[in-house]
Formats: C-alpha cells, structure tokens, sequence
C-alpha cells in the first residue's frame, strides 16, 4: 500500500500533519507518539517577536467542539530557531512553521518574518491570513481576493526556496475568492480551514465565557462546514489543498480526501487524545485495506456527487 503524498514538493509518508497551535512545537506530544510516524508536523504560530496572548478564560467547550481565543501566543522567532528547531530537526518528518505579522499584523511584518523563514533548514511556511483572535487581524487580509493576493505576492518574493501555503479562514461568503487570491500571487498550496467566529454566553452572570468575548470555533462541530469548503476551494484553483477542521480519526480524513484535500491536519483532536493522529494514519490504512485501494492519491478528489 502506497501512502506517501507530495503536498507542494513536501515529502510526506502519510497524508496526516498536525494542525497549527494544537500540537506547539512537538515536545508534549512527544512523550505520547512517534513523531516520525506523521506525514508533517505544522508548528504553532510564530511572530519575529514573542508574543503575549489574551488574558483568560481563553478556551472552552462547547457541543461537539471547543472554542479558543488564545490570540496567537508564542515564543519569538529567535526562541524556536535556538531551542525547538533544533530538537525538532531530530526526527524524520516534515517541519512547516505556521507564522503570523506579530502585533502589528502588517503586510511588512509578514515579509519580514517570511525573509528569515526562508533560510531556515525547515520544509516549509504556512502563513495564517485567519486569526479571529488578534486585533491587528490578518483576518483583515484573509477574507477578500485582493487581501489575499496583496499580502501571498509579498511574501512569495522573499519566500524564495520554501513551499508557501496560505491559512485560509471559513469566515467568508465565497472560500473560492481567498483560494483564488493565493494561487494568482503563487502560493504553492492552501490550507482550509481556520476556525469559525463563534460566542457562548454563560447565563447566569449574562457575560460571555471567552475574555474577548468571541472566539474560534473546532473540532468535530465544524467538519460538515470545513468538507464543504475543501470541496470548492479545490474545485476553484489547480495547487493542492490541505483541509482539516474536525477531523478525529481515518475516517474524517477520508471524507476530506474524497472531497478533494491532498493531505490533512488534525487540530482539536490532539488535545481530546494525544494519541489521534497516529491512530487516524492506522485508521486510513485499514480503510485503504477495505477497499482495496493501492494509493491514497487515487482518492483524492473521488467523491461523486449526486
Ligand atoms: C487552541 C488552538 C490554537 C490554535 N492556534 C493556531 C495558530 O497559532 N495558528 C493557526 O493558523 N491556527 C491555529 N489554530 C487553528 C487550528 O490550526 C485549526 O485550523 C482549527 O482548530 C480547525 O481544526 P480542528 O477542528 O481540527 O481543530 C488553533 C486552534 C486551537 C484549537
């Protein structure tokens, strides 16, 4: 049975990563799983700078999901480069660092950041256009085509020897416009999709959970919306599709397949049970099995609709 994917010239084993800022840089899972049995490792979201977050409670459940409002908090750019970069390079898997423009959020800060990624001994960037949680929002940039292509074209110029792969979020009318945007400024790949704005109030004291009020919504509460999205977002433009939202096992990461997403990440999952990556990669095998089905590429894409 073949599994292996290319996903923007990124040598993957299996089709299964672990999505942005779920996972941090690896460490904790660590003790759990193999991390040279996942297909990549995506790394939290980093800035230039560190970054504080927002203050809690900034994390909840809800029915079927949870909801964060983290507000992108991480260690710096320098930090991951001394510290988990290093110890992440110990293992044979993928690494592609999730990055951000810092507080200011700009389209400089983006490039800046993208500038110094770019000689780094990593396989590849993801670049997040679809935060809900942090003011000077690159939500601002990831919900129109233009934004898109205004801030992928700059960070394609100094991305020069990475895969590039735009973050895109679901807080949108249209997924198709975004995925356009990336591939017309020559992303090599988009992923899909971010979390979705979403509020939950507690009833007795009448305020909502989260400190800033709103955040993002995961896990298994999103998947119908997410496979809806893979499926126009990979109809719309020809560069690979990495999809996730909601996905617990093999057999959402099928379903995503099926719908047109080259590979998958797993982002809530991994804190219900450490374990569930490695359990989905055994999941998608075993469904492989069933169907007699020699090479997962031969899914990609193969749902018929009605
Ligand atoms: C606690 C938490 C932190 C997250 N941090 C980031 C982040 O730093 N950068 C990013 O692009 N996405 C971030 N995300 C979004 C996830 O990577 C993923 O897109 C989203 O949760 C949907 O996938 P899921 O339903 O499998 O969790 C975060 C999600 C959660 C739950």
């Amino acid at each position: 049975m073949k599994t292996e994917i290319d996903f923007c010239g990124i040598k993957m084993k299996n089709p299964v990563t672990v999505a942005s800022g779920t996972f941090g840089y690896g460490r904790g899972h660590s003790e759990f799983i193999d991390l040279n049995k996942l297909g990549a490792i995506i790394t939290k979201g980093t800035s230039l700078k560190p970054k504080t977050g927002n203050k809690p409670p900034r994390i909840c459940e809800t029915d079927s999901g949870m909801m964060n409002c983290i507000g992108l908090e991480n260690p710096g750019l320098d930090y991951f480069m001394e510290v988990d970069l290093p110890w992440l390079k110990k293992f044979d898997t993928p690494i592609i660092v999730n990055c951000f423009g810092g507080t200011e959020g700009t389209v400089e800060a983006y490039v800046e950041i993208c500038k110094v990624l770019n000689t780094l001994p990593i396989d590849g960037v993801e670049i997040n256009l679809s935060c809900p949680n942090v003011k000077a929002g690159c939500l601002a940039f990831g919900t129109t085509y233009e934004g898109v292509k205004e801030i992928t074209t700059a960070c394609r110029k100094v991305l020069t020897s990475k895969p590039l792969i735009v973050k895109l979020t679901p807080n949108v009318t249209d997924i198709t416009l975004p995925a356009k945007g990336a591939e017309d400024a020559g992303a090599d790949g988009i992923s899909l999709i971010n979390t979705l704005t979403a509020m939950k109030i507690d009833i007795e004291k009448r305020k909502p959970i989260l400190s800033i009020n709103t955040g993002g919504l995961s896990g298994p509460a999103i998947k119908p919306v997410a496979v809806r999205m893979v499926y126009q977002a990979s109809h719309a433009v020809k560069i690979p599709v990495m999809g996730l939202g909601g996905i617990m096992n093999g057999d959402d990461a099928i379903e995503f397949m099926l719908a047109g997403a080259k590979c998958i990440s797993m982002g809530s999952a991994n804190l219900v049970d450490p374990e569930s990556s490695i359990k989905a990669i055994a999941g998608i095998e075993d469904y492989m099995k069933r169907h007699n089905i020699e090479d997962i590429n031969s899914i990609i894409g193969a749902v018929e609709m009605n």
